[in-house]
């Protein structure tokens, strides 16, 4: 049984909270007053490219359904799904032309619906991911929207007239490249748009804008969904009187002065939308996980909100960008782990170079991978898998500009290649396309899937794939990993990296190597009332006991090391 099975069975016995999830009954809580999404450990399937059930280079809903049971295996809880509706596909998917419907390259209806009852019957929860900034230019909303100045949806979007003859509003730039104005001659107006010119910025001081969006969820939940990745939150809302950005030092990557975006990002009123997006998630017992870029971890404790009632998971994507060390990741963790509400950790997504390539230093490749598996699956919070990382997969960028398929990676060459590299086809087998698809995929595999990929890794106990298993089941089989506190030990060691969880009679101590030597740790555990603990390895890889006290460590290896008192 599983541990948050085993506490809600605990519960119940004791008379404790014990509710079903349904619509309008108060949500399921442990003894820990904890909810699913904190036991949970989330997934990102990007479906283009997970598995391809009907042989067109390209994934689908079939191909995930069909692939449940290895979710099942490696112990996900909840997969959270980016775009697979209607779409022009400018932006893989995060440009929606219909926010209730299903691109028929990914499939239908009915296949989705099979998805949520296969899920379902393997207690996998199904998050969707929410592009609530934009739509598509195809959208029906904007068709009307840009059909005249008087049409129904004109307020919808963000329409102003250009400053003087050939001027945009403003001097606000599209993340994208370019301007984030565009001009349609025959309304003579300009709409805005922070990515792409086919991704129109929604109007959220609309209160139709508000609603029909709103709606969107209530029809995914009443599907059976659990919750939703927003997407882009922190340009929801725009300045009304379209101040120009202040300028800032240096230029970007497309080669344009750098400005400070503060009158077109993290504006007050996001909080307010979420608070009230939130009450309708708590109608269903879901969860609201952000896509949060915060240029400092206390702006995590905003997006929570001031009375946790924004979004329960926004993402710490800092934690990507940090130096690799130990003391980095210390600093970095008590930040998070203080910063208010419950952490959210992720190592790489489909926007962000994949964290195997990040770390790499070409000789200890797949050492540090289990390292990083080992770090942000022990922290306390929930962590966010993103396909792939359990294989050790690395990016497979393009080699030149015509291969390109990410328009941003076209608009950035060579500087940035785009995002193709971490979005490259699930591993599954070695030989022809990694066992993907059976026809060309739509991007191509590198050539390391021959080595790293499911079957051949669940054929080696030592595979990053094996460590990421046995990590999963720890986090669901012991208590201190789900419900302990961290308290982070040894904090003056440089490279090694060492924290307890600890959870009434019991605690894990976890040892990391962030360096490439050699390392013996030792440890005076009294202070923290563990003198006397029994103790035995839960889980090392290059690592072992040297002594009561000492732990010794290979470079870039990790030791759990579980106690009982
Ligand atoms: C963030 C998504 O993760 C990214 O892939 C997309 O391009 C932008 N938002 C725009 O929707």
């Amino acid at each position: 049984m599983s541990l948050p099975s085993k506490i809600f069975l605990i519960a119940g016995l004791a008379g404790v909270l014990i509710l079903p999830a349904a619509r309008g009954q108060k949500p399921e809580v442990d003894a820990q007053g904890h909810r699913w999404w904190q036991h949970a450990v989330f997934y990102e399937i990007y479906p283009r490219s997970f598995a391809d059930s009907n042989g067109d280079g390209i994934g689908d809903l079939d191909g995930i359904t069909s692939k449940l049971d290895y979710l099942k295996a490696l112990g996900v809880d909840a997969i959270w799904i980016t775009p697979f509706f209607p779409s022009p596909q400018v932006d893989f998917g995060y440009d929606v032309s219909d926010y209730q419907a299903i691109d028929p390259m990914y499939g239908t209806m009915a296949d989705f619906d099979k998805l949520s009852a296969e899920s379902k019957k393997r207690n996998i929860r199904l998050i969707l991911d929410f592009v609530v900034n934009h739509t598509s230019d195809r959208h029906k909303w904007f068709l009307d929207s840009k059909s005249s100045r008087t049409a129904e949806h004109r307020d919808w979007y963000i329409w102003r007239d250009g400053k003087s003859p050939g001027q945009p509003p403003n001097n606000w730039l599209s993340t994208f490249g370019l301007s984030a104005w565009k001009y349609d001659p025959s309304t003579k107006q300009y709409y805005y748009h922070y990515f792409y010119p086919e991704q129109p910025d929604l109007n959220w001081r609309n209160p139709a804008v508000e609603k029909a969006m709103f709606d969107t969820t209530r029809f995914w939940y009443k599907r059976g969904v659990s919750g939703f990745r927003l997407d882009a939150v922190d340009t929801m809302f725009e300045d009304p009187n379209l101040k120009d950005n202040p300028p800032a030092p240096g230029t970007d990557k497309f080669g344009r002065p750098n400005t400070v975006e503060k009158y077109n990002k993290k504006l007050p009123e996001i909080h307010l939308a979420l608070q009230r997006l939130r009450k309708v998630a708590d109608e269903y017992n879901a969860v609201l996980i952000g896509e949060t870029w915060t240029s400092d971890v206390s702006q995590l404790r905003e997006y929570y909100g001031a009375h946790n009632n924004e979004l329960q998971l926004p993402m710490d994507l800092l934690l990507n960008g940090l130096p690799f060390s130990a003391d980095a990741y210390r600093k970095h963790v008590a930040a998070v782990d203080s910063s208010g509400g419950w952490p959210v950790y992720v190592i790489t997504n489909h926007d962000i170079v994949r964290s195997y390539t990040r770390y790499a230093d070409g000789k200890h490749n797949d050492e540090i991978a289990k390292l990083m598996a080992a770090f942000y699956l022990t922290l306390r919070g929930t962590a966010i898998m993103y396909y792939g990382e359990e294989l050790g997969m690395e990016n497979n960028d393009p080699k030149s500009r015509d291969e390109v398929q990410d328009p941003v990676g076209k608009l950035s060459w060579p500087t940035d290649k785009g995002r193709d590299g971490e979005r490259t086809p699930m591993q599954w087998t070695p030989g022809r396309n990694a066992g993907f698809t059976q026809a060309k995929p739509w991007l191509p595999v590198p050539p390391s899937a021959e080595t790293h990929n499911v079957v051949t890794e669940e054929a080696n106990p030592d595979s990053i794939l094996s460590v990421y298993k046995k990590l999963l089941a720890m986090r669901h089989d012991e208590p201190a990993l789900v419900e302990g506190d961290y308290r982070s030990v040894n904090n003056d060691d440089p490279n090694v990296f060492a924290y307890l969880r600890r959870f009434k009679n019991e605690a894990l101590l976890v040892v990391l190597n962030f360096s490439n030597a050699r390392q013996s740790v030792k440890f005076d555990l009294g202070a923290q009332g563990l003198a006397s603990a029994k103790t035995r390895t839960a889980l090392a890889s290059g690592a072992s006991r040297a002594g009561k006290d000492t732990i010794t460590l290979e470079p870039f290896g990790f030791h759990i090391e579980k106690m009982t008192l």
